[in-house]
């Protein structure tokens, strides 16, 4: 049975990526089975994260987008008005609608989404037509690369303004959220400034209902992680067999997010020719959600040599939006 699916789908498989396979065989033969939640990210992982910004439970978007709304024509103006923004992570564009069109009121803006993925750079560029004055360039690829073209390329005298929205930061180790701030920092130049969205420590029950919602969307999202690998890398994972887990834990501040194997299992992956066991109950984490302290993240990003200019924070779903310069 298994056998014959795979048979069907196998030609409309996409060429297995070989940094996904090689990550899949680093994490699921690891003591404590783990895989990066960038992989969470497909075309339909995308669309299934735009359906968990939809939930009632899940008020992190609202948030951030209330909140660039709310600020925008201030926030233009505390950055200088920037002739260049570019954005880490574009997703589909909507919330940085308003930041935009502030930006563009009396000057020609240039605007570059960096992302992995092409459909979400195809949907930012569509939804953003239209704005006066607004020149779009995406920019398909890693964040560092695009960003080092994206300032290379600018007019000698623009000032940028760089967006990290939506609480990305919170995917981020311990040890790795300092470190990509300061590579943020060290492309800047004077004048120029850095705007990052981050998602506020709130009480637990509310925090795991954002991720563990009734519908059962985000479970669905975080189990398209193993239909991705019987996908792309020819697995037979009984999705039936695994259940979506939201843990808080609360020594880190950070949403953990799991797979628990509900049997004792194998699991065959034919890409990378392995065999996989699974105990009862045994988890694959899949991805950490730092929620943080307003002075948390004043203090993090100076540390990486950013300047504090301004923090805007939800009352409704905390979140901040804090405002640094070069
Ligand atoms: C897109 C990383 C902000 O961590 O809240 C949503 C991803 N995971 N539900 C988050 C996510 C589960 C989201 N970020």
């Amino acid at each position: 049975m298994a056998l014959a699916a795979r048979a069907l789908v196998a030609p409309h498989a996409p060429a297995a990526d070989p940094d996904f396979a090689r990550d899949v065989e680093l994490g699921l033969t690891s003591p404590r089975k783990w895989l990066p939640a960038k992989w969470l990210y497909d075309e339909l992982g995308s669309a299934l994260f735009d359906a968990i910004t939809f939930l009632p439970e899940y008020g992190l978007t609202r948030a951030d987008d209330r909140l660039i709304r709310r600020a925008a024509h201030d926030l233009i103006h505390r950055a200088g008005h920037p002739r260049l923004i570019v954005e880490l992570g574009s997703g589909s564009g909507a919330k940085t609608r308003a930041l935009l069109e502030a930006a563009t009121r009396d000057a020609f803006v240039e605007y570059v989404p960096i992302d992995i993925s092409a459909a979400a750079l195809e949907h930012c560029q569509a939804s953003l037509s239209g704005i006066p004055r607004l020149r779009v360039t995406p920019a398909e690829g890693a964040y560092l690369a695009g960003l080092d073209r994206a300032l290379a390329d600018r007019e000698p005298r623009a000032r940028a303004l760089i967006l990290f929205l939506g609480s990305t930061i919170g995917n981020f180790g311990r040890g790795q959220a300092g470190p990509f701030l300061r590579e943020i920092h060290r492309r800047a130049r004077p004048g120029d400034s850095f705007l990052l969205g981050a998602d506020l420590v709130k009480p637990e029950p509310v925090l795991l209902q954002a991720y563990d919602d009734s519908l059962g969307v985000t479970a669905a999202f975080n189990l398209n992680l193993l239909a991705r690998i019987n996908r792309e890398l020819g697995a037979d994972f009984d999705l039936s067999r695994f259940t979506h887990s939201a843990v808080w834990n609360s020594r880190s501040s950070r949403i953990e997010m799991h797979l628990r194997s509900r049997v004792a299992q194998r699991v065959s992956i034919s890409a990378i020719r392995r065999e996989i066991r699974f105990r009862p109950g045994e988890t694959i984490w899949t991805e950490s959600s730092h929620k943080f302290r307003p002075p948390q993240i004043r203090r993090m990003a100076e540390r990486a040599g950013w300047h504090f200019a301004h923090q805007w924070l939800d009352s409704e779903w905390p979140f901040a939006e804090t405002l640094f310069t070069a």
